[in-house]
């Protein structure tokens, strides 16, 4: 079988496997990167949501012939040194989650608008988590910890800036 190459978290991987395998099935059985979750399977749900290099994407239905040499960020590799993502503190502290299932999606799905859109309006969270389904139907706290996230963000952000130039 082909072997495909890509990072994932920053880390190289390989694997030897079928060129149109999902990548969400190699994340999760090869790779063993449960966090990234299996929905519905045929592009419907976004619950399989990873960041492609830095793009949602979605693994069910990306072949892994189609990450060869990309950069690949699961839910897991959003932490830094043991610190939660903005996003994920966010999503923690407005409680924006029942059965969690929809979360490592809406997280990234989030992290990458607020890459692109630090102080995004309503109108564009919305656009950005339309067609992410969440099965318990907490769309008010999700949308509230997207604005949470995007202040946090942004208060670090400034924090950093007054701390380089001390
Ligand atoms: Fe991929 Fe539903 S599991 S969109």
């Amino acid at each position: 079988m082909p072997v495909f190459r890509f990072t994932v978290n920053g880390e190289p991987r390989q694997v030897d496997t079928a060129a149109a395998r999902p990548l969400l099935e190699v994340l999760r059985e090869d790779l063993n990167l449960t966090g990234t979750k299996y929905g519905c399977g045929e592009g419907q749900c976004r619950a399989c949501t990873v960041l492609l290099d830095g793009a949602p994407a979605l693994a069910c239905i990306t072949p892994v012939r189609a990450v060869e040499g990309r950069r690949i960020t699961t839910i897991e590799g959003l932490a830094r040194d043991g610190a939660l993502h903005p996003v994920q503190r966010a999503f923690v502290e407005e409680g924006a989650m029942q059965c969690g299932y929809c979360t490592p999606g809406m997280v990234l799905r989030t992290a990458a608008l607020l890459e692109r859109a630090p102080s995004p309006a309503r109108a564009q969270i919305l656009d950005a988590l339309n067609g992410s389904l969440c099965r318990c139907c907490g769309y008010p706290r999700i949308v509230a910890a997207v604005e949470f996230a995007a202040r946090l963000q942004r208060s670090m952000t400034a924090k950093e800036e007054v701390h380089a130039a001390e």
